[in-house]
């Protein structure tokens, strides 16, 4: 998400927007995305919620090449009202949430290099446009985007950011969802832009998957640098936008000021658990380092 410095940088609008410059990409560069695109495209269905892989037709997105974000906000605008714009990298926080407030997704437009190609720090046109964008064209989705923005608008007042970022990552990026057969599909955009976590989040007996619960989520520190060691399954977009909307963030935001956090790997006995996590793969890790 967010931080940065307080002043656009050069060539950047007051609201930190810049010209895509599609033009500008290499053929190699396009080439990058089709690979990237192939590879996740050939493994998703089956494991992503079927509401992602609608967006990506609904939005065109299986034509080749890095999408022109002036067409893809067009496709996008008809559907739900958003648009996607560019942003040289990490925007400060209130930039960030006043673009979702108005129904703009703002996007890097640099892709990763070859060497990138499996992990990378900073969220690169991949991440940001394939990971995020087609869910964008689902209207209960649509709608919690926007929401949330309001909500950070909201929060930084409060000095509740960090609580709120939280439920950013535990949904927006690594958020997995119940269907109706019991099963368990990813929708998180940090899962499904990358190989690795696509098959770990669902898959791997190591890390926990729980059911979505507001307040215990906003205590739960999460890992940037690696797998999650626990993700939040929702029953569905239209329960998460309820839930959050009719919510008022602002006394668990006080509640929660007195209580600890949990770990990024606990487990409590009010859980609802689906998989209570080995956690085999942090601890591997953890033994080499
Ligand atoms: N209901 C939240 C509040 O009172 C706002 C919000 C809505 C936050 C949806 C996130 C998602 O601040
Ligand atoms: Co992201």
């Amino acid at each position: 998400m967010a931080q940065a410095e307080h002043t656009p940088p050069e060539g950047a609008a007051a609201d930190w927007t810049i010209p895509q410059d599609w033009d500008r990409y290499t053929p190699q560069e396009h080439a990058l995305w089709d690979h990237l695109f192939a590879r996740q495209a050939a493994m998703l269905p089956g494991r992503v919620v079927p509401e992602f892989m609608a967006g990506l037709d609904i939005l065109r997105m299986t034509r080749p090449g890095i999408p022109d974000f002036a067409e893809l906000s067009e496709r996008l605008m008809k559907a739900t009202g958003w648009q996607v714009v560019a942003v040289p990298g990490l925007v400060p926080d209130h930039v960030f949430f006043d673009h979702l407030a108005n129904r703009r997704f703002v996007a890097g437009r640099f892709i990763r290099t070859p060497e990138q190609i499996d992990y990378l720090e900073e969220p690169d046109v991949f991440h940001d446009v394939f990971g995020h964008v087609p869910l964008l064209a689902h209207p209960a989705f649509a709608d919690y985007m926007q929401a949330y923005g309001e909500g950070g608008l909201r929060a930084g007042g409060l000095g509740a950011i960090e609580r709120l970022a939280r439920l950013y990552w535990y949904t927006v990026e690594f958020g997995l969802i119940r269907q109706e057969d019991g099963g368990l599909r990813l929708y998180g955009a940090g899962i499904v832009s990358s190989y690795g976590e696509s098959i770990f989040a669902l898959d791997d007996p190591s890390p926990n998957r729980l059911g979505f619960d507001l307040r215990r989520l906003m205590r739960t520190r999460y890992r940037i640098d690696d797998y999650q060691q626990t993700y939040f399954v929702i029953d569905s977009f239209e329960d998460l936008l309820r839930q959050t909307v009719e919510t008022d963030f602002a006394p668990i935001y006080a509640e929660l000021g007195q209580e600890a956090d949990f770990d990024t790997a606990t487990v409590v006995a009010e859980d609802r658990i689906y998989n209570c996590g080995t956690q085999a793969y942090a601890r591997a890790k953890e033994g080499l380092t």
